[in-house]
């Protein structure tokens, strides 16, 4: 691939620009994009750049915990420099505890005092990558030293919203109650707030947002659509509420699985109606695992990898990841046709690419994988293709947030660095909150060619939002080889300033390791100004982010 250039200045500032009828197109710009200013499209809700942590692998012992008494800068026993990296990006919620695990969860076993917690067999000890654990480290015997308290914690210290997954496969509803108990009754009230109060915490946790289980279809108890309903009426109404403006959140489908959501909303809303107004999301799992382009549908060897891929597999990685706009219409269409106030918004908790074996930082990080520049720009899509769709995604979760699946962090003892990935949360965290605006873009299609047979996936694609006067746009150019000469129009205001950032590198490998945590990192981009729009040069095989100042 041909080496680019980094374009050094960023910034055009006191210039006035205006989209009118008198501006025109340039015959030669690949790519013309125009944000219609005047057509939001709902607020983009914070919580859709939410993470994700299990007690899996790496994630939470390694991960996020060291503990107390570790060498490695923590307060409390989490790990100081996650802690100040995930502030940066201004994380918003983090679910916890899975996941499979948390079907297998006995969340009494995770408080009290950490000596006397039980030890129990890890729910990924099922799982053939665990083979490779020969000792009895907590990945495979779950040692309980993380719980309840520490995870509000890591919440507090973050400045995130816990949100909390039940068990509903191996536990009595009365267990889930209880757990509301323990974090939400007030200080001094229930046998339960005491014990909490013993641990350090007199005060609630009032934790908001709580998964009916997960994964209900498959891990979460290989239920039906109909008797996972059932359940979902029985584990979810009258728990107690505290005056907590509680959210719970249904086990949605398997990537785009129809039929599930027809027949869980069938009987939710048609047979015998629940009226819960609690219920308000239903989430929804997409990752990108089976790259094998039709040949298998084995789940092992449908997946490709991390590292080794060629051209055509990058396109097809970033058309599987491309697969959520339609999931995310699919489904919402589904559930319009019963809950037609749209009163349940999507909540997509675990998403990304999702690679074999075999790159991992250490053989205990169970689906431990390297991200590349490729997850960097899954990871962009999908997260503007929530952008684009405010009104019907309300919350989200990357899976997962350290040494997993599509991963913003890797660590393993005193070493740690942050993936492509971590940039792309960076550039994207100006998005939250703000209105989303309709964007247009045109731009003509990458063309290769897959199994013998010509192949197009869209050329330029992104999503833009306002905050009073700054629109931020973000962009990604997935071609591997085109520089996307691009005209900006920003319909209905001026221009005042704008600067660019971008993510890009000459090697669509490129990753960043402990040795190099800075081979992959957002370097400044120019922006000229001609005719009345906004001109840049959009490197191949790149994210990028657009700061525009109205005046
Ligand atoms: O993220 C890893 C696993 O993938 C989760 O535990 C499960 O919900 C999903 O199948």
């Amino acid at each position: 691939m041909k080496r680019r250039q980094f374009l050094k200045s960023s910034a055009v500032a006191g210039t006035v620009l205006a989209f009118s009828s008198a501006n025109v197109w340039a015959k030669d710009a690949d790519a013309r994009i125009e944000v219609l200013l005047d057509e939001p499209l709902g607020e983009i809700s914070p919580n859709i750049y939410g993470q994700f942590t299990e007690h899996i692998g790496g994630v939470i012992y390694d991960g996020v915990w060291v503990g107390e008494k570790s060498k490695i800068t923590n307060q409390y026993g989490i790990r100081s420099q996650l802690v100040d990296m995930m502030k940066q990006i201004h994380v918003p919620i983090i679910r916890w505890p899975g996941g499979c695990f948390a079907d297998s969860y006995d969340w009494k076993d995770g408080i009290g005092e950490a000596s006397k917690r039980p030890r129990r067999t890890n729910f990924w000890e099922v799982d053939h990558d665990a083979i490779r654990l020969h000792d009895k480290g907590p990945q495979l015997f779950e040692t309980n030293e993380f719980g309840t308290n520490e995870f509000i914690r890591f919440c507090k210290l973050t400045g995130a919203q816990p949100y909390l997954a039940a068990n509903l496969r191996s536990l009595p509803a009365l267990d889930f109650d209880h757990w509301v108990e323990y974090c939400n009754s007030p200080a001094g009230s229930t046998t339960l707030a005491e014990v909490r109060a013993a641990a350090g915490f007199p005060e609630p946790f009032n934790v908001r947002y709580w998964g009916i289980g997960n994964e209900s279809w498959g891990c979460g108890g290989d239920f039906t659509p109909e008797d996972y309903a059932s359940e979902f009426r029985r584990y979810s109404d009258w728990i107690p509420r505290y005056g907590i403006d509680l959210q719970l959140i249904g086990s949605g489908p398997n990537d785009n699985d129809i039929d599930w959501t027809h027949r869980f909303f069938q009987r939710i809303y048609s047979d015998r109606a629940y009226n819960n107004p609690s219920f308000t999301g239903w989430s929804v799992h997409h990752y990108a695992s089976n790259l094998s382009r039709g040949k298998t549908k084995d789940w092992l060897a449908g997946k490709g990898d991390a590292l080794q891929f060629d051209s055509v597999d990058w396109y097809e990685l970033l058309r599987e990841c491309d697969g959520m706009e339609q999931i995310i219409h699919d489904q919402w269409a589904v559930m319009g046709q019963y809950d037609t106030q749209h009163r349940v918004k999507l909540v997509v908790d675990e998403y990304g690419p999702w690679y074999r074996e075999g790159t991992e930082l250490d053989p205990t990080h169970i689906f431990g994988q390297q991200i590349t520049l490729r997850d960097a720009l899954a990871t962009a899509l999908t997260l503007d293709t929530f952008n684009r769709n405010p009104e019907k995604v309300s919350m989200a979760a990357c899976a997962q947030l350290i040494n997993n699946i599509n991963a913003l962090f890797m660590a393993h003892e005193d070493r740690f660095f942050a993936t492509p990935n971590f940039h792309v949360f960076a550039m994207y965290a100006a998005h939250q909150g703000g209105q989303a605006l309709r964007t247009e873009f045109s731009a003509p299609d990458v063309q290769y060619v897959r199994d013998d047979r010509p192949a197009r996936f869209w050329g330029l694609n992104g999503s833009a939002s306002r905050k009073n006067q700054d629109v931020t746009l973000t962009l990604v150019n997935p071609d591997l080889s085109k520089t996307m000469e691009t005209q900006i129009a920003l319909r209905g205001a001026a221009v005042a300033s704008a600067s660019g950032t971008v993510l890009a590198a000459s090697d669509m490998h490129a990753h960043n390791t402990f040795d190099h945590p800075n081979a992959v990192m957002p370097t400044a981009l120019a922006i000229a100004v001609g005719g009345g729009l906004l001109n840049v040069s959009i490197p191949a095989a790149s994210v990028t982010k657009l700061e525009i100042v109205l005046r």
